[in-house]
């Protein structure tokens, strides 16, 4: 992701978004919140969007909605960013980790199935690298077994799967606006969307201190609050993320059929799939050695996530053993992220095609 070139060709308008707020001082939540609030909820087609300072704090903010407490149990996914379980964590619930789908990457419906016990209470899937998981599956296990299914979709802004767009299917949703999302924010930022207007209400007290009145403090709450001038900038980046998406998905394109004929596993989108492409993952035993090699030539590679969450050390407690999830590792170590932001010249592109064939001539 090259964020400075995104940031340049909209120096105008963030620079008027910015302004405005100098003008009419709504720093903390205020009038651009709202109307990215509603933008947002709109864009998705759901009812209501709650801005908060990060994904992380918004999903902190689901499992308060959801009454999750000690005791209660949450399946989610080992291959994520580790805030995804960060958030059950923090209200004392415990995360059960299920494997991935060998394809996608994202969580296995069946592995789900077999992890549910009496203390289940929720299903946290995460759309991973902008595909959306198998959700359609996931919210029948939630029907048939009454859980709640909540949908971290930070990485799968305008992503769909059977005519259904990431963030809309789940009883609550979050989203990330960190810099390097699809849609990000000049620094912190997230949201939690919901079509239940109770969940919305509470969100908005819980994100402002417990209060929805001045100086009366319902419940414990947080400073989870949106800031105006990043939501001053996200609304100008809205305009912008469905020519976005579009690019993304063209050069990734690019890449697949570039790089078809290397002994490389390369995203293959899953049936009726529309994946946003946040981050393009080709996967190779020699992972390290290919980074290397593309590191010699300038190119900047990422890895997304080489320590699944069952094996690391803050989830020690969990007492998951190496091999629990053979997918999950699987995936884990041989995860490699390509270059690929909106902005990639054909030529950065090329040379990125080019270095790494370069790497099995
Ligand atoms: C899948 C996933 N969940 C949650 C988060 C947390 O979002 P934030 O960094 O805005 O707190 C991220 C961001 O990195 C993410 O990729």
């Amino acid at each position: 992701m090259d964020i400075k070139s995104q940031n340049d060709s909209l120096k105008h308008e963030l620079k008027t978004a910015i302004n405005r707020v100098l003008e009419h001082q709504g720093y903390c939540l205020g009038p651009e919140t709202e109307s990215f609030e509603n933008k947002f909820a709109n864009w998705l087609g759901i009812k209501y969007a709650v801005g908060c300072n990060s994904g992380t704090s918004a999903l902190h903010i689901a499992a308060k909605l959801l009454n999750l407490s000690p005791g209660d149990e949450v399946i989610t996914t080992p291959l994520t960013f580790v805030s995804t379980s960060w958030a059950l964590s923090y209200v004392g619930a415990k995360p059960v980790f299920a494997d991935t789908e060998e394809n996608s990457m994202n969580i296995c419906p069946e592995s789900v199935r077999s992890k549910i016990s009496k203390k289940t209470k929720a299903i946290l899937p995460v759309h991973l690298y902008g595909q959306m998981c198998n959700i359609d599956a996931l919210q029948k296990i939630s029907l048939d077994y009454n859980l709640y299914l909540v949908e971290d979709a930070a990485q799968a802004h305008g992503a769909t799967r059977n005519g259904k767009k990431a963030g809309t299917v789940g009883d609550i949703s979050t989203f990330s606006f960190y810099p390097g999302k699809n849609l990000g924010a000049l620094g912190e930022g997230g949201a939690l969307l919901t079509n239940s207007f109770d969940y919305y209400s509470r969100a908005q007290s819980l994100r402002n201190h417990g209060s929805s009145q001045k100086y009366y403090h319902d419940e414990i709450g947080f400073n989870y609050r949106m800031e105006g001038i990043q939501a001053a900038a996200l609304s100008v980046k809205l305009r912008k993320i469905d020519q976005w998406i579009q690019k993304r998905r063209e050069i990734a394109n690019i890449y697949l059929s570039e790089l078809s004929d290397l002994p490389l596993h390369l995203p293959k989108p899953e049936l009726n799939s529309q994946p946003v492409y946040h981050l393009f993952v080709i996967r190779h035993t020699e992972r390290d050695k290919i980074a290397a090699h593309l590191a010699e030539k300038n190119i900047q590679t990422s890895l997304h996530y080489p320590i699944p969450l069952h094996l690391q050390k803050c989830f020690s407690e969990l007492n998951y053993n190496k091999g629990a999830f053979p997918n999950a590792e699987k995936a884990a170590a041989e995860c490699l992220s390509i270059p690929l932001f909106p902005e990639m010249s054909e030529n950065q592109q090329r040379y990125v095609c080019e270095s790494i064939r370069g790497y099995f001539n």
